[in-house]
């Protein structure tokens, strides 16, 4: 491969400026190397040369280049086969390929992993320079570019994380107005103070047992402290009347499904824990409310709001009862699945509160 057509040997000199691009030049064939050097060197270029592709990509990992004119053939590492390597270690660095054979199908192979030219050889030395002038332009317009799409892209990224910040921070500011809206209620009543904030506590710890996605453990969190925000709805009469309620009444207090639901419906960032709110009193055999769904057709959100409602209800003081204990409370539920609760549900309940009792739970626990 030594059949260079070389020209403007006497006028060679070495004039490398302070801003020259820089140039590694790879062949294996010393006469090659050495003549393509130091013709580039006369026209201001910095040039390096490697005498193999190993060689070519140790001197790109220790130092800068702007562009590698390259050799195809060569023992051990071949030119194509260095160019996807070398971009990577160096991603704006321009490459031009020079081969002794006009071999398409390498060319193409070459262009295609992206290298800037293919030149055959012999070549006109000013054939070459220009290619070089070309491949530079091209190279310091492509590195553009992937500036440009750079800063795009981190743009968007911090746009993006700053819409995401703002609408947590508008879902947080709207549920706490609900929910501030729920412990104001509460308040009024010592028998619910602080369901729904415990209701909502044990439902997210059982979302989590049960291996939910965390998002949708912090929406089933969100629906149960929301759960009887409709409960604004009902009678104040009816909603703390210590005894039984009669017929009437009972079909009142069921509103307060509907009601709650109607309150959330715009907050359209916690649609899911909507549909959990609305489904908090559906029962697994079908005999709940509103819509009397069946199994599996209930969400799973408004399932395990069921059972973390019975159970806190239960172990809660009552005007009419005392609390029960939570081993009894969980007795109970267990009678409960199949009609009231799901069987995997309740699993999820009875582990979390056997272990919570090993915890500091109980200080969370009403009296
Ligand atoms: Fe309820
Ligand atoms: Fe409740």
């Amino acid at each position: 491969m030594t059949s260079l057509a070389l020209e403007n040997n006497a006028s060679m000199t070495s004039s490398t400026g302070a801003n020259a691009a820089r140039i590694l030049v790879v062949d294996d064939e010393d006469t090659i190397r050495l003549v393509l050097a130091k013709y580039l060197r006369t026209r201001g270029f910095d040039v390096a040369t490697a005498e193999s592709g190993d060689a070519a990509l140790e001197a790109l990992s220790g130092s800068r280049f702007d562009l590698m004119l390259c050799d195809v053939r060569m023992p051990g590492l071949s030119g194509v086969e260095i160019v996807p390597r070398a971009l990577e270690a160096s991603p704006d660095l321009g490459i031009v390929m020079l081969s002794a054979v006009n071999d398409a199908s390498t060319a193409t192979e070459a262009m295609s992993t992206g290298v800037l030219d293919y030149l055959t050889k012999p070549i006109e030395l000013q054939v070459l320079h220009d290619a070089i002038t070309r491949a530079l332009h091209k190279r310091s317009l492509l590195a553009e570019q992937r500036r440009v799409e750079r800063a795009i892209r981190e743009e968007v990224a911090s746009r993006t994380k700053e819409l995401e910040l703002e609408k947590a921070h508008l879902r947080d500011l709207s549920v706490g107005m609900v929910e501030a809206l729920v412990n104001a209620m509460e308040a009024k009543d010592p028998f619910q103070r602080g369901h729904s904030a415990r209701v909502g506590d044990l439902a997210a710890t059982i979302a989590d047992y049960m291996g939910l996605a965390p998002d949708v453990v912090e929406e089933v969190r969100i629906a149960g402290r929301l759960h009887d925000v409709g409960n604004i709805g009902v009678r104040e009469g009816v909603l703390n009347k210590p005894g039984p309620l009669t017929p009437e009444e009972t079909e009142h207090v069921k509103e307060h499904v509907d009601v709650g639901r109607a309150i959330l419906a715009p907050l359209h960032h916690i649609e899911r824990a909507v549909i959990f709110v609305g489904d908090h009193h559906e029962r697994w055999d079908g005999q709940g409310y509103p819509h009397g769904l069946v199994g599996d057709n209930i969400s799973v959100g408004g399932r395990i709001l069921a059972a973390a409602d019975a159970f806190d209800s239960l172990i809660s003081r009552r005007a009419y009862r005392e609390p029960v204990t939570t081993d009894e409370a969980l007795e109970r539920l267990r009678g409960a699945v199949g009609t009231h609760l799901d069987a995997r549900v309740f699993e999820g309940l009875r582990a979390v509160v056997k272990r919570r009792k090993t915890m500091v739970f109980l200080d969370k626990m009403p009296a």
